[in-house]
């Protein structure tokens, strides 16, 4: 399973953060954007954060906690990232979104929080590169792991294989050695991993045990 990892909520520098993550075996760069609008938060990024991102060695993939899509897909345009990942709950006009991202050749992620019905994003399975399962309410990192996603992953995996489709199931939050346990024999093909790895001070050896 690939790891992908969060500077959300990390105990070093931003700059640190990132080259650390650079120099370590993870797969991705997990960009996390929060505008205090779609959620509390809010993520400060400057143009200086965007350069390092965007002259950072692994791929990156960006998920928008945000409305204002559109806008926020241009900023982060930038930095370059293979996936551009929006929250399903912050728009209804989904096919267009989609269009507008595959046009900035970027793949399509579609988040789902954890209190919507997963059914609802079954017409656009056949048209976007991932889902991105919520673990956690979007909004902070270094919450705790809700099981009801063990089912909810379930489901995709089963129109995944019955509709032969070929988007990618990643899940996002509250990930350490011990919810990794419930996920490591599910056919899932990225973890999202925050202050597991980034409040370490090793960070190849957190990502190791979510291998195993
Ligand atoms: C939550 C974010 C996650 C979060 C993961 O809203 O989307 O990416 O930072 O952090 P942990 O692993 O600490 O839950
Ligand atoms: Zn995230």
């Amino acid at each position: 399973m690939e790891t992908s990892v969060s500077f959300l909520s990390s105990q070093y520098s931003f700059e640190k953060t990132i080259r650390l993550i650079n120099e370590s075996k993870a797969s991705y760069i997990h960009v996390d954007v929060m505008d205090g609008l779609f959620v509390n938060n809010v993520t400060p990024f400057n143009r200086n954060m965007l350069d390092i991102l965007k002259r950072s060695k692994k791929p990156k993939e960006v998920h928008l906690m945000t409305l204002h899509l559109k806008e926020f897909i241009d900023v982060f345009l930038c930095i370059e990232p293979e996936y551009m990942i929006y929250e399903f709950e912050a728009t209804t006009n989904h096919e267009n979104l989609i269009k507008y991202i595959k046009n900035k050749n970027c793949k399509v992620g579609m988040a789902i929080g954890p209190i919507t019905d997963i059914a609802l994003i079954e017409p656009y399975l056949k048209k976007i590169d991932m889902v991105l399962v919520m673990a956690v309410i979007p909004g902070y990192g270094g919450q705790k792991f809700l099981i009801e996603t063990l089912d909810r992953i379930a489901y995709l995996q089963k129109i995944r294989e019955e509709k032969r489709l070929d988007f990618l199931i990643q899940v996002d939050g509250g990930i350490n050695d011990k919810t990794y346990a419930y996920l490591k024999d599910l056919s899932l093909d990225r973890v999202v991993v925050g202050s597991y790895v980034c409040k370490s001070a090793n960070f190849d050896k957190q990502i190791e045990k979510l291998k195993v």
